[in-house]
């Protein structure tokens, strides 16, 4: 039998092929909610414009709740000949209601109805990832706050570099996920317009008031042209977008907590309940939430690509290739939402171990800067100078088999006979760490200034 939606002008039915590749009810059941308040914000509109008869508006008001609630119950009967939740939700409302079901769509098209519901789905999620983020934020200025002073190694070629502080690595990640909240703030208030109203491409001949029903589902206004509004799925993109930068920075993070973690370098305990074990192997204790949140960049990334290239060559206005936009901002969001909070619960859990950050921090003469500027700094070298008298002086300790401190001052005169005793005060990596005091360093000054900071700010 042919589409009860489009009969009219159609003989016989879909082939199953077509059903098929047609259909999106499968996956665009999740807008239900979003679908049914868009609904009612368009039947409110037409009986305060006169459009649609006060009764009928009322019908479809009482019948789009009875649907409302038969989805939420889970007793609804999704069809997947009615294609999508659009057609679902209104071939039930005409059982519920009968023909004032009919006025529902006047002035409407399922291209402005699945751009709205889409848009407010997206924005639901922006909030989600804002609240998401602001949890893992705490999170990190918890740990930050209580190792303001715990000193570790600093890397960059993942080789020792200088000696930074606990608080500092952390906060350093606050501030990553602070440009990603303000990403996420900025998509949101860019995207909060509404398409209702633009209908299939070209406005709509019905007086609509699409103020009124922009303001009804808290949009700030409504979109300014209608062939836009129905083609743009820029805040999608924007999701992905910042979902991605996102995730990259969780992957980072989780790829230090897999390292930190390992018993070579023994930085963090990670709790039991963030951790698993191995079926054969009895001392292990594995990092799999951190290893699932570098994995799951992956396909976050995959998502942005792929709507990206679906939307590349699409001429205005609406074509049926944007329905393949939702199953990948679903899975996006699904996984970005889940990342956040295992993030947020292993840093919660995770406890930094102090000796063998400090033992760490020590080694692999991370205080040879420290000793170069001392050398500008009291015997006026040249800073280039300086950076060779320590080279040696490196080479000599590395050809002893020990660390820059464990040389004597006698070791040292030998490579330059400026050096005197006080010189061991700076290769301390206590002293090194609070030396840096100048702004956004690593000094526990400086530090405790950021928490203090971050801790008003997040409330
Ligand atoms: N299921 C469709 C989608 O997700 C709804 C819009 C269909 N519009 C159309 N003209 N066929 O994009």
């Amino acid at each position: 039998t042919s589409n009860q939606m489009w009969g009219g002008r159609f003989a016989a039915g879909p082939d199953a092929i077509m059903e098929a590749i047609n259909a999106s009810i499968g996956f665009d059941k999740r807008l239900a909610a979003q679908d049914i308040a868009g609904s009612r914000a368009h039947a409110a509109m037409l009986g305060a414009t006169g459009i649609v008869e006060a009764s009928d508006v009322e019908a479809i008001r009482k019948g789009l709740l009875t649907v409302l609630s038969e989805i939420e119950s889970g007793d609804f009967a999704f069809s997947a000949a009615l294609e999508d939740i659009h057609m679902n939700v209104e071939a039930r409302l005409k059982e519920v209601i009968g023909a004032p079901a009919g006025r529902l769509h006047t002035g409407r098209s399922r291209n402005d109805q699945v751009a709205t519901d889409f848009r407010l789905w997206v924005r639901d999620q922006l909030d989600a990832a804002e609240t998401g983020l602001l949890a893992l934020m705490r999170a990190l200025v918890g740990q930050a706050e209580s190792g303001a002073d715990w000193v570790m190694p600093g890397f960059t070629h993942l080789q020792t570099a200088q000696p930074v502080t606990w608080g500092h690595h952390m906060m350093a990640y606050v501030e990553m996920f602070a440009r990603d909240l303000s990403r996420v703030r900025d998509a949101r208030a860019r995207m909060n317009e509404s398409p209702l109203g633009a209908a299939a491409l070209a406005g709509t001949s019905f007086p609509v008031d699409r103020q009124m029903t922009a303001e009804a589902l808290g949009f700030d206004r409504p979109m300014a042209n209608s062939l836009d509004a129905v083609s743009d799925r820029d805040f999608a993109l924007e999701f992905l977008g910042c979902a991605s930068i996102c995730a990259m920075h969780l992957s980072r993070f989780a790829e230090e907590l897999v390292i930190w973690s390992s018993a070579q370098f023994r930085f963090v305990t990670l709790s039991d309940r963030f951790s698993t074990g191995s079926s054969i192997m009895p001392q292990k204790k594995n990092p799999d939430a951190a290893e699932l949140i570098r994995a799951k960049v992956g396909r976050i990334f995959g998502a942005n690509v792929a709507l990206m290239m679906v939307m590349k060559g699409l001429p205005l206005a609406y074509s049926k290739d944007m329905q393949e936009d939702k199953e990948q901002v679903f899975d996006a969001a699904d996984n970005l939402m889940l990342a956040l909070a295992a993030m947020e619960g292993m840093v919660r859990d995770m406890t930094a171990n102090r000796p063998a950050l400090e033992a760490a921090a020590a080694s692999g003469f991370s205080t040879a800067t420290d000793l170069a500027d001392w050398l500008v700094r009291v015997l006026d070298l040249p800073f280039r100078e300086a950076h060779h008298v320590t080279g040696s002086l490196v080479a000599l300790a590395e050809k002893q088999g020990c660390d820059l401190p464990d040389l004597t001052l006698e070791q040292m005169q030998g490579v330059h006979n400026g050096i005197t005793g006080d010189v061991f005060d700076v290769l301390g990596v206590h002293n090194s760490v609070a030396s840096r005091t100048s702004y956004g360093g690593t000094s526990p000054e400086r530090v405790r200034e950021q928490v203090a900071r971050w801790k008003e700010n997040l409330g």
